[in-house]
């Protein structure tokens, strides 16, 4: 897919020219305002997307294709899919004019990089044409083959992105809408069907001259896209608030191994406490794992959350065994108090007792 540099050190706090200014928002544009951007002075504030640091990966990368990764901010709602920092990949690819020897040789080389991304078995609808004067204008300085060819690398590229990040057993279903960004032109966001709806997933488009220009970039046309990867995340694994990403409970983080997609399990916001019940084994009645969980189960029901042997021994001079087991009491739906669990716990020893004259340590 051609190459591109990473780059994913920036630090969070930008200048209000890059963050803006230099993609060309207009002065009222209400991204700027202080209720939707978190400013640390008049001219330093916390980037709020990462087109802040276009210009400098344009100016720097040896690459025709760079890729941001960085964490972003914005005051806004607060709700499940809304957080003051999270995530975003940008991406970008040019083509420098200087580097063909005719307008030619550059269409057969848009033509050729086109050809060459992989496939994918997408359904993809795009209705519009590749620019509108009015909804969806083109650039005066581009040719209208070159918007066309950018165009069409952009749009299949961010569809191998699309599908390589929603697995599915049947062809995804995606469609291109117009959109407008003060940096690109024409420009427009991918939506994707799942689970029923369509959902906004990165927006993108030509990126406009004078982005170039400042980059020391003339005679160059290329594209940029953006995309939010938490709510992506949370897609991807069933991730039902984005909360969860900042805690530090060790039950979310075990869920994951890198380069593996798996479903979230949820598990109680509430707190639990553990009970360890200790017992030698009688010789003549045996007890199997499954009696102890069943007692448990009839006892504690749904409180329980889970049940694990954490200690076995035998006794070197009687051979007796013993066996802990530690009960994980917690509710999904509301704080346990401590006498309630110690009900419970009193129960299972003492059914434990009866049923199966184990001596309890
Ligand atoms: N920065 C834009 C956003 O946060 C996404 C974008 C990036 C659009 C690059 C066009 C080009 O929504």
């Amino acid at each position: 897919m051609g190459n591109y540099t990473f780059f994913n050190d920036f630090e969070p706090f930008v200048t209000k020219y890059e963050n803006f200014d230099a993609l060309g928002f207009p002065e009222d544009h209400p991204g700027r305002s202080k209720s939707d951007t978190y400013y640390l002075n008049s001219d330093s504030l916390l980037r709020t997307h990462t087109s802040a640091h276009e210009v400098e990966c344009f100016q720097t990368s040896k690459t025709a294709g760079y890729l941001i990764s960085a964490d972003v901010y914005r005051r806004d709602e607060i709700d499940k899919t809304h957080y003051p920092v999270f995530h975003q990949m940008e991406g970008a690819r040019i083509w420098k004019k200087s580097d063909f020897s005719s307008q030619e040789e550059l269409i057969n080389q848009l033509e050729k990089d086109i050809e060459s991304l992989p496939k994918t078995n997408m359904i993809v609808e795009d209705p519009n044409p590749p620019f509108h004067e009015e909804r969806n204008p083109k650039q005066d300085h581009m040719t209208d083959r070159e918007t066309d060819l950018v165009a069409q690398h952009l749009k299949r590229t961010i569809e191998i992105l699309v599908s390589q990040v929603f697995q599915t057993d049947e062809p995804l279903r995606v469609r291109w809408v117009e959109a407008y960004f003060p940096w690109t032109a024409p420009s427009w966001e991918i939506e994707v069907w799942w689970e029923n709806e369509w959902l906004e997933c990165c927006g993108c488009g030509v990126v406009r001259k004078p982005v170039l220009d400042t980059s020391g970039l003339d005679d160059t046309i290329g594209w940029a896209f953006g995309v939010g990867l938490d709510r992506l995340a949370m897609l991807l694994f069933g991730i039902p608030d984005i909360r969860l990403f900042w805690t530090l409970d060790p039950r979310f983080k075990s869920q994951f191994m890198e380069g593996q997609i798996s479903k979230f399990k949820p598990y109680s916001k509430y707190p639990g406490t553990m009970r360890d019940v200790s017992y030698w084994i009688n010789e003549d009645r045996s007890i199997h794992e499954n009696d102890l969980m069943e007692i448990v189960r009839n006892t504690a029901g749904d409180l329980v959350e889970s049940v694990k042997l954490i200690d076995e021994f035998v006794q070197p001079k009687t051979g007796r065994k013993s066996q802990c087991y530690r009960i994980h009491y917690q509710s999904m739906e509301r704080s346990l108090t401590n006498e309630e669990i110690n009900r419970y716990n009193d129960e299972v020893r003492d059914t434990l007792v009866k049923d199966f004259g184990l001596e309890l340590r």
